[in-house]
């Protein structure tokens, strides 16, 4: 066996991503399936495909390119980095945009390419990360998009809770929904898609019974944890189809509080003093920074108590445990999402797919 290694049951990841995809249609939205968290990985996409997915999105060129040859959307979801925008053109039929400046090089790059490239002008409704800010400043940036020859104008987009955890709501989703309304007056055309995200968004929608408007809807975290980004459980969803499991390497009795003058760890972190608790039983697992934040995990083992963490070793305290652990064994996680996108990121972190 190869540790640390995630383990990933693909059946509820299916189950979710059917569910999601059946909801989203009976609201008349096309969900846009964001394969980021798991670097679009073949498994995956290959459920997707199967269930009738029409539209992916990621945020790295590098794994829209993965999907070369599949006859999907391939929506970029970050803002394209002006320097890759020529890679961009070769392997997304589409992408998000907040900047007149990299749509004027998509259009001439799609020109070289012989493309026409799909643009969803972001706007920002609060979040405070991507998209044009304020109504007038939209309508000026639309229409410069719209006048390009070799890139669509295709929708407003809108993007919630990734930066400020700025919550889904009747009001800024009217507000998004009236920009885009705006934005077609003002052109004099309809725009094809008003594209809101994320898994929050859908959350919303679940617990509000839909409101007529978005039609096309980018989810992550939700197909594959079953989790909105408040980490809100999504009742219809399967949880804990992801965990994670690291090997012991070491165990000893030791002092609760080290010895010696204490500065910054190698992160620039102080360590805060926990209380004196005398002797503890402490383990080591082999699984770092390197691989997956432990602030990212949660033991199986109610008893274990997180200590810290370098960029190769993670230190529990495993004195209150039941269980008598001994080196060699294996310890369960439960994962946050940051340890699963580190973790299938990590060419350190075995992937075990479960079919
Ligand atoms: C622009 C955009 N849309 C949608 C998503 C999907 O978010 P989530 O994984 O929370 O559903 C993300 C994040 O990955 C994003 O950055």
């Amino acid at each position: 066996m190869t540790y640390p290694r995630l383990n990933v049951a693909l059946q509820p990841i299916r189950d979710n991503m059917s569910v999601i995809l059946h909801t989203c249609r009976q609201w008349n939205i096309e969900p846009v399936a964001v394969t980021k968290v798991h670097r679009a990985h073949p498994d995956i996409v290959k459920m997707l495909l199967e269930l009738g997915y029409t539209k992916l999105g990621d945020s790295r060129v590098d794994n829209l390119k993965k999907l070369a040859g599949l006859n999907v959307e391939k929506l970029l979801i970050r803002i394209p980095m002006p320097s890759e925008v020529a890679e961009l053109v070769k392997w997304a039929t589409s992408s998000l945009i907040s900047s007149i400046y990299t749509a004027k090089l998509i259009d001439q790059e799609a020109k070289l390419q012989k493309k026409k490239i799909k643009l969803t002008l972001m706007y920002d409704i609060g979040d405070l990360r991507e998209g044009v800010y304020g109504l007038e400043n939209l309508y000026k940036v639309a229409k410069e998009i719209d006048e390009l020859k070799n890139v669509e104008l295709y929708g407003i987009g809108t993007n919630m809770s990734c930066m400020s955890g700025i919550l889904p709501t009747e009001e800024n989703i009217t507000e998004f929904l009236k920009a885009k309304k705006n934005v077609e007056e003002y052109l004099g055309r309809k725009l094809a898609v008003a594209s809101a995200g994320n898994t929050d968004v859908f959350a919303f929608l679940l617990r509000n019974k839909m409101m007529e408007g978005i039609n096309e809807l980018r989810i992550g975290e939700g197909m594959i944890m079953g989790t909105d980004g408040a980490e809100g459980v999504i009742e219809i969803l399967h949880q804990d189809a992801v965990t994670l499991e690291a090997q012991i390497v070491e165990i000893y009795d030791k002092p609760s509080q080290p010895t010696g003058i204490a500065s910054i760890n190698p992160f620039g972190e102080k360590v805060e003093q926990r209380d004196d608790r005398g002797m503890r039983k402490r383990a080591i697992v082999a699984l770092g920074r390197q691989d997956v934040h432990f602030m990212h995990l949660i033991p199986y083992d109610e008893n274990i108590v997180l200590i810290g963490q370098s960029s190769d070793h993670t230190v529990l305290d495993v004195a209150d445990c039941i269980e008598q652990y001994i080196e060699g064994d294996v310890l369960k996680f439960h994962v946050k999402y940051g340890a699963i996108l580190s973790g299938f990121t990590s060419d350190y972190v075995y992937k075990n797919m479960i079919h």
